[in-house]
């Protein structure tokens, strides 16, 4: 029998830290199954890089749903029926709320492109940029009913002092993808 930890993975775009996370677990460097992605962009890259693993994924139109109650329901029994110990926000637009927090609340993590508390919210490496900042990072916190405030679990920082926006966002999606699976190993060795 196995007695590996079961990770569901929410995102609603290109799904690179999904990637980054399923392929750590198929490989062994994280001691753990992904066994479910939850989107909201049915069309999102993500969705296919799911079916490229084999992870099953409830991909829905919000609009669908008569509430965000009865949204993050179907999401929390998505959950349940697979067995989930921990989920990991990666890229995924929506706020949880109270709904799903109070059936996963204190599993549930989130990564987030800048060095926590600053820049919260969206746009948050463009808007760094445009303050000047020269240390930028990435924060893997708890999440609850604040916009990126839960507490911090990890951080990684590196200096950066040029202006090519891509260039950053490609240092940040590296270092994401290291400190992603590396932080869930950790947490559930705990
Ligand atoms: C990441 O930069 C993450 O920090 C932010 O959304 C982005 C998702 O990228 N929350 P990807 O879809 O995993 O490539």
């Amino acid at each position: 029998m196995s007695h590996k930890k079961r990770i569901a993975i929410f995102a609603s775009g290109t799904g690179s830290n999904f990637e980054a996370i399923t392929v750590a677990c198929e490989e062994g460097r994280v001691p753990a199954d992904v066994v479910a992605m939850v989107c909201d962009k049915p069309a999102a890259r993500v969705v296919e890089r799911a079916a490229l693993h084999g992870v099953e994924t409830f991909a829905f139109d919000p609009k669908s749903f008569p509430s965000k109650a009865e949204m993050e329901c179907a999401i929390a029994d998505f959950l349940d029926e697979r067995n989930v110990d921990l989920v990991c926000l990666a890229g995924y637009m929506r706020i949880i709320s109270d709904t799903l927090l109070s059936r996963y609340g204190g599993r549930i993590i989130n990564i987030h492109p800048s060095l926590l508390p600053a820049f919260q919210g969206a746009r948050a490496v463009e808007r760094a940029m445009e303050y000047g900042v020269k240390i930028f990072g990435v924060t893997i916190h708890y999440v609850d009913q604040t916009v990126d405030g839960g507490k911090i679990i990890a951080q990684r920082a590196f200096p950066y002092e040029g202006d090519d926006i891509d260039e950053l966002f490609g240092l940040i999606h590296a270092v994401e993808h290291q400190l992603y699976p590396e932080t869930i190993t950790r947490l559930l060795a705990d």
